[in-house]
Order: structure tokens, then sequence, then C-alpha cells
């Protein structure tokens, strides 16, 4: 990784970034320096800099002299007379098979080239395929080109408006500039994409383990009031039998749109709802947004304007704007003290038993001018600026200082935050969605795009309305929503509904979806722990969640302008049904061997098949080798004491494959404290025999057996021998291609023969 950062004038501005992670850990490289007459070299054991005296031009080679990036005009400026600042460019060559990726929530194809963005978040209701900007700011993206054999990033980190252009104004020169600020940006070499992902998120932060209920399946609308209607919704769950973990208050539970404020009308007594729900399993979360209601009367306006905490205007009137409590001011959250206080609001909501928190329209979103004008002032952090610098960063420090402030009180649990705006790092504050997307199928596959970026630029735990926010699916656009959404890292029922008294709940389409939907729900929660795995390696490594194909193998140059397909941690391929009425579609599978999860039929990669999609069937392959954890059904997380893990193991003849299964208590901070367990699992197969190794790192008690579930054995199983002890297989329990048996949770080596 290397930091590029120019100065027009001579200054460098002061180095200060919302973006970059205290954890960021710079290292020592050992720098080989060389001079000829027309260029300086810095080479590292990976990337040799070249730049060129002339000019500063800059060029990235790998060691073996092969063109990483290259810069065109490279940087240059020019004089921004009607702000008094600096436009800065950066612009670079476009190899000719180079492609691009990344860029946060843009709704559009996974290949950005030929495509121009903005990142200035706005409240953009009903947004379309290519509308930018929209609600998120993340200023990174990755090529890759050289028949996959070259792959990096840049990450450009200036919170101005900044501006992408991947050659659509002209087609060999790739751009990128700014309305001030500095020329501030990161390169990062993979060659591997989703190491490139994995030093980026190492720069900019990875969220700690989220609470395990948060994977769960969540129900909202705008808006579950009074307190029957809750209660209403969630006694249907549990007689339906339909999992669900959180239940969601929408700005109707308070008092006039006042934050941190209940309805006296419409919730009453929200401790004892809370409470009540909680009893059958559902967590309770609200939406907070940063306008405050101007009123004399209103305890937290008046705090914050005793302390001088809302944002002003430049010439030192409080910036005022409508949003739903109609006239409000707004905290400045770049403010370091600003943030202590917001956080301290939480106090109440979390003794109520408020178990997470949504916070919305903090782009920040104002009706009428759609955002704050420019010259409103921020503190940023000591560093005083007008809001054409703080823009971009408002909402990430909002739910900063939300996730500060429930995470304190619900000690030693672990906060739930989500948020709609947020800059490159959010990811270490909080999940996110995509905003308010439409019902139509279109908006599906837009789902599907926004939340593939939005993993591969930093930002895992990521989800969409299912069935569309604005409008009304039909039961099978919601059937095929959900059937995506359960394997999106946020999986969420959300809509205006009450707009126009529509219901979108599972079981709001007829017997015959609510059933294929509850099988899709109950598919989740059986991988969950698989699921939670993947959150494990974000966590730890930066790894994304889901994974276009580009990042599973990027030398198939098939895989780099596939939409449609995409992998959920190591080892599941999913191939969403995204189109009305169909029953078969085509998928594209990546090298190896794939094994159907529904039939377990084998089908080797590279290839595109057919495969049918039939509305109860969602295309999803398990690769060969992988082993996949199970947990039985459960109606939320927690509600059995799980003793048995389930560990699917899919036969492999090649080389051995590793999966991993990582477990701890789920909810509180014991495993930083090494009270996990790591399970590697090895695979490798014959046609004779198959070796399942196991090892076991951590010192987390947990359930006791494993079941072992064998697919695609190629042979008839007689015998399998556990640790050296060899156990017959009575012939009744044979079956060619699977096998049944448990086991003990500490085993290191199971042959099959
Ligand atoms: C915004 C949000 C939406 C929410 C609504 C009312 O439109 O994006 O999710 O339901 O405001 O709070």
């Amino acid at each position: 990784m290397i930091r590029f950062r120019y100065a027009a004038d001579g200054f460098f501005q002061k180095d200060f970034s919302y973006a970059i992670s205290k954890y960021f850990d710079e290292k020592l490289v050992k720098l080989i320096l060389i001079e000829d007459d027309l260029f300086y070299y810095i080479k590292t054991q990976s990337v040799i800099c070249k730049i060129s005296k002339e000019n500063l031009k800059i060029t990235l080679l790998d060691i073996n002299n092969n063109i990483i990036c290259e810069d065109e005009a490279g940087f240059h400026w020019q004089h921004y007379l009607l702000k008094g600042g600096k436009i800065n460019y950066c612009s670079k060559k476009i190899q000719p098979d180079e492609y691009f990726y990344g860029m946060g929530d843009k709704p559009v194809e996974m290949n950005l080239r030929g495509k121009y963005f903005e990142n200035f978040g706005m409240d953009t209701y009903g947004f379309q395929k290519d509308s930018d900007p929209l609600y998120k700011n993340i200023p990174f993206y990755m090529g890759v080109h050289n028949n996959g054999q070259i792959g990096y990033g840049i990450f450009y980190d200036n919170s101005f408006r900044t501006i992408f252009d991947f050659g659509k104004g002209n087609a060999d020169v790739l751009s990128f500039y700014a309305r001030d600020g500095e020329m501030n940006y990161y390169f990062i070499y993979g060659p591997n994409l989703l190491n490139v992902v994995e030093q980026y998120s190492s720069l900019t932060g990875r969220p700690e383990m989220p609470p395990m209920w948060s994977l769960g399946y969540h129900q909202c609308k705008w808006s579950y009031s009074p307190e029957s209607k809750v209660r209403e919704i969630t006694t249907e769950f549990r007689k339906r039998k339909i999992p669900c973990d959180a239940i969601y208050l929408d700005i109707d539970y308070m008092e006039g749109f006042r934050c941190f404020t209940w309805s006296k009308e419409f919730f009453p007594d929200p401790k004892k709802m809370i409470g009540e729900l909680a009893k059958e399993g559902f967590k309770t979360i609200v939406i907070i947004d940063p306008g405050i209601k101007i009123d004399k009367d209103y305890w937290v306006w008046q705090q914050a304007i005793v302390k001088d905490y809302f944002c002003k205007r430049a010439d030192g009137t409080l910036m005022e704007g409508d949003v739903w409590p109609g006239k409000c001011h707004f905290p400045d959250f770049t403010s370091p003290n600003v943030r202590e206080w917001w956080s301290g609001l939480f106090k109440g909501l979390v003794e109520a038993g408020v178990r997470g928190v949504w916070n919305d329209m903090n782009e920040p979103a104002v009706f009428e001018i759609g955002t704050f004008p420019e010259d409103v002032r921020h503190d940023y952090d000591g560093n005083p600026c007008s809001h054409r610098k703080a823009h971009n960063i408002y909402g990430m420090q909002m739910a900063r200082a939300t996730q500060k402030g429930i995470k304190r009180y619900l000690q030693p649990n672990r906060p739930f935050v989500i948020t709609r705006s947020g800059y490159s790092g959010l990811q270490r504050y909080s999940s996110v969605w995509t905003g308010d997307n439409i019902a139509s199928w279109e908006h599906l596959w837009i789902a599907c795009q926004q939340c593939l970026r939005l993993n591969i630029s930093g930002v895992s735990f990521c989800g969409s309305d299912i069935g569309g926010f604005i409008g009304e699916p039909d039961g099978e656009l919601y059937t095929r929503w959900v059937q995506l959404a359960a394997f999106h890292p946020f999986f969420r029922t959300h809509s205006a509904g009450n707009e126009n008294n529509f219901n979108q709940e599972p079981w709001s389409f007829g017997t015959k979806y609510e059933f294929i939907i509850k099988k899709f729900i109950h598919l989740r929660y059986q991988l969950l722990p698989y699921m939670y795995t993947a959150f494990w390696q974000n966590s730890i490594f930066g790894t994304p969640i889901l994974r276009p194909l580009a990042f599973i193998d990027q030398t198939d140059i098939e895989t780099l302008f596939r939409n449609d397909e995409f992998a959920v941690g190591d080892h599941v391929l999913v191939c969403p049904a995204m189109r009305p009425g169909i029953s078969e579609r085509l998928v594209y599978l990546p090298q190896g061997k794939w094994y159907n999860i529904w039939n377990d039929s084998e089908y080797i990669g590279s290839k595109e098949y057919t495969v049918g999609c039939h509305i109860d069937r969602m295309p999803v392959f398990i690769r060969a080798g992988a082993v996949i954890p199970h947990w039985p059904k459960q109606q939320y997380v927690g509600e059995l004491d799980i003793l048995e893990t389930t560990l699917h193991v899919y036969f492999n003849k090649e080389k051995e494959v590793i999966s991993y299964f990582y477990e701890d208590a789920g909810d509180n901070y014991g495993y930083k404290m090494g009270l996990y367990n790591l399970h590697k699992f090895y695979v490798k197969g014959n046609s004779k025999n198959l070796i399942l190794s196991h090892v076991l790192e951590g010192a987390f008690e947990s359930n006791k057996t494993f079941k072992i579930v064998i697919h695609g054995l190629p042979f008839n199983c007689n015998e399998f021998v556990i640790d050296g002890k060899s156990h017959k297989v009575a012939q009744k329990n044979l079956a060619i291609g699977t096998v049944k048996f448990k086991i003990e949770k500490d085993f290191k080596r199971i042959i099959i023969r």
C-alpha cells in the first residue's frame, strides 16, 4: 500500500481523516531508492513506483515490470475561484482489458468501466438504476487487467464532493477529482482483488462481531403503530412459526417525531412492551433521525441549545431545516463533545430494552432544499470547516455517536446500529441498508448489485428493503426478494405500506408464497453458523461476506462482467432468480466442482449451465470439498440450546479444501479474550476414501457433538475411522452418496472408506 499526497502550492493541509482506522498498523517496509536521469524508482518487495522527474507522473509496476497503474496527466489542479480553493485532479490511463469495481452503493452493473459517478450523499427516495449520487460516499475503486494477473485498488480519501470518471469522458482515461481538499490517495496492490479489499479494510477499519441475533430475520414497516399493531405482527410470526429476531419502530413511536421520546398515546408503556416482546425472542429496534425539533419544552433541544451543539450557518445563526417533526436544528456530529452528549441520550432507550438503533435521514436530508447549504459550519474534530467538507462524513459521525451510546449502555451485550448514509470507514460503526427502493423487478436486481458492491467496498453488513420500500410487490416478487436476501448479510423486510394500507409480511401474499418464504427463512437460520463464520472472516481479515464472481476467480475473464451470481463466504454460490415468470436461468459456475444444494447434482465449473429455478428453488451451489455447518431451525437466535452442529461435507477429489467454522457466545466480548472456537476442516478424497481432518483453536465451551453428513461420496461406505478407531457401517444405513453419523467435537481425523 502506498499513499500519495500532493500539495498544489507547496503547503500540505493538516493530516486528518475520518476514514482511517486508529488500529491501522503502518509497517516499516524495506525500500530501495534508485535514480537515473529521467526517473526516481522506489522499489518494495512487490511494487516499483517509478516517478518521472520531468512532470512527477507515476507508473506503478509489479516486480516483473508489468504495469499496474499508470498516470495519464497524473496530478493536476486548477483554482476554484468561486470557493477560494482548488479542484484537485488525478488521471490515469485505462489499460485495454481493464475492468473496474467498487464505489459503494452505486445502482449499476458490477463493472464500472465507461461510467461516471459523484460522491455526495443525498436522500434519493425512489432512486432508479444509474441514479447518482445515492446515500453513501465511498471513494474507493479497484481495477483488474492483464488477464486478471494484475489487480489493485485506489482509495481517494477526500470528504468533499468527489467525482470519478471511469472512461466516460475519454474512453482511455480514468480520472478522479474533488472540489477542494487535497489530492490524497492510497494505492493498494493485490494482485488478488479479494486481498485488495482486505487491505482497504485494514486501512479504513473492520467491524467488531455483531450480535448473532442481528443475522436473523428482521421485520419492519413505516410504521407498526400503535403497540397493539406491533404485538399483532409479532404474535403472527410465532403463531405461523416463521422465524424472526427483530421488530422495528419507525418514526411514529415518538411524540411528534421528537427523538428519544415515546408517544404516550400509542406506546404508553414501552418498557413493558419491549420486555414482553423480548420474552418471545424479539429484539426491538427504534429509528433515530438527526433533526431535533425546535421546541422550547423539549429536553433534547434544550440541552443542545444550552450546550451550543447545533450546526450553525456561516453568519452565526442556527442551521434550520424541515424534516419529519417540522422545523429542526441538527447536532454537529463532527464535534467530539456533541458525539459524547448524543451517546448519553441513549440511556433511556436502552433501559427501556431497545437493542438496536436505526439512523436515518443522515445524509443529512432536509425537505425542500435536499441537504444543508454549503456555508453551514462544522467542528470536524477541531478542524473547523464548511459543510462542503463535512457533508459526506456527517452520517457516519452520527452512526459513530449512536454506536458509542448503545454500546455503553448495552454492555456486556453487543450493539446493533444501521445507517442510511456514511463515508469510507462507516463499517466500524454500523450496518447499512440501501435506502428507499421500489417494489419492482429491476429493483430486485439493483439490490443484488448494491449489496455486492457495498461488500467489495468494505461494507459487508448490508441489505435492501425486501419487497421494495415504495409500491406493492406481488407474491412472486416478494418471494424472490426473500430468497436473495436470505443470503444477504442484513435480512429485513421494510415498506412504506402505511401510506396505502398495504401489508408486506411473509404471510401477506397467500399460503403458497408463505410456505416458500418460510422455507428460505428457515434455510437462513440453518445456515447461521456458516453466515456467522463469514462475519468473523470480515471482522478479522476484512474479507467481504458477499463476493462477485470476479472476486472468486479474476483470471477467468468470463467472471469479470458477471452481475447475477455471487458467493457468500468461501463456499456457497448463489444465483438469484430476478425476473418474473422464470423457471430456469443461465448460471455461470467458476472453476472447480460444485454441488446443487437442492439435489446434490454435480457440476464442473468454468462453464455456463441452464438450471431450474422454479419459484420454490433459487439455485444455490456448494463448492466441492466444503464443510458447511448447519443448525436446527429456530424461531429466533437463542431459542434452542443447540447441542449439535451438523457438518455438511461435500466430497472432493482434487486438491484439499479448507473450511472454517467459527463460534462464540454470540453476544458479548468474551471472544476478544479467547472465548471462541475456530474449527478448521480439511477435505480431500479419492476413488476409495475421503479424509476429513479437523484442527480446533480456542477455548470456548460449546455444544458437544457434530453430526456429519457427507454428500457426493462416489463409493459405497463400509467403514469410518475416527481418530484411529474403526466403526463399521450397518448395511441398512448405507446409501451411496450420503453417509450420516455422530461424532465428538474435538476429533482430529476421520477416514471414510
Ligand atoms: C425514510 C427512510 C425509510 C423510513 C422513512 C420514515 O424514507 O429511508 O426507511 O421508513 O424515512 O422514517
